[in-house]
């Protein structure tokens, strides 16, 4: 069955807007193993914009299966090694960027990706690789030794109009069948939401899906009638 990874970032940007200690992105992540989530995402970013190092060490102890997110770094590989989660997928960081906005150059930072990948290994970590759907990219992603490649949905959720739309998911499953057929196992990733999954779901040899923005978007909305009944509640002691 396709397993569903749910990041709870946004969580924690919620919380950094006030630098307050709520939204708890621990107890989003515990209701969305609840509901059926197979595993969390975070994503420890270098600047530590929304989830930081106690949020990401709190995922580790509680968390089922916990996917770090993080950037090919030796500060974020000694993390990762120390928290042990179950899986890091490694992705390419810029600090003016808003959310990752590409797949990784592997043949480009060859020594750097291979290096990482094997001390995570090591750690009997499995590495993932977000990679833009190119086979370039699987090619190497697999002559490294990844488990998985995540590909970046990114470009097929952002298209413009129709025709870009079916030219992006076109390039998505060409990747995903290349990457099944190289010995990838294939995950995919970014700008999914409850309208553009249906064409995600015609990509073949899915293992899992990591969805956060729209998740995190969604929950604001479903909940917000709850969370006004409970203060009006909470304000019915109020004397007249
Ligand atoms: N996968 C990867 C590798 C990402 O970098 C991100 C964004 O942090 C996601 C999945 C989730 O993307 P979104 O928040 O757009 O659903």
């Amino acid at each position: 069955m396709l397993k569903l990874g749910v990041n709870v970032d946004h969580v924690a940007t919620v919380r950094q807007a006030r630098k307050a200690a709520y939204p708890s992105p621990l107890e989003a992540a515990l209701i969305c193993e609840k509901a059926g989530a197979s595993g969390i995402t975070a994503h420890l970013r270098e600047d530590r914009r929304h989830i930081n190092d106690k949020d990401m060490a709190q995922l580790a102890a509680k968390v089922h299966r916990l996917n770090m997110e993080m950037a090919v770094t030796d500060e974020m590989v000694c993390i990762a090694t120390k928290l042990k989660p179950h899986s890091c997928c490694l992705v390419p960081e810029k600090r003016e960027e808003l959310t990752t906005e590409g797949g990784l150059d592997i043949s480009g930072n060859l020594q750097r990706i291979t290096e990482a990948v094997n001390r995570l290994q090591d750690a009997a970590i499995i590495v993932s690789l977000f990679i833009d759907p190119d086979n370039e990219q699987i090619e190497a992603a697999y002559s490294i030794g990844a488990e998985f490649v995540e590909l970046h949905t990114g470009a097929y959720a952002n298209a413009k109009n129709e025709a870009a739309r079916e030219k992006e998911l076109k390039r998505l499953i060409t990747a995903a069948e290349y990457a099944d057929k190289t010995g990838l196992s294939v995950n995919a990733g970014h700008g999914i939401d409850y309208v553009n999954i249906d064409g995600i779901l015609q990509m073949p040899f899915l293992k899992e899906l990591n969805i956060g923005h729209s998740i995190v978007s969604r929950a604001v909305i479903a909940g917000m009638e709850a969370a006004v009944r409970e203060m009006l509640d909470l304000m019915q002691e109020y004397p007249n």
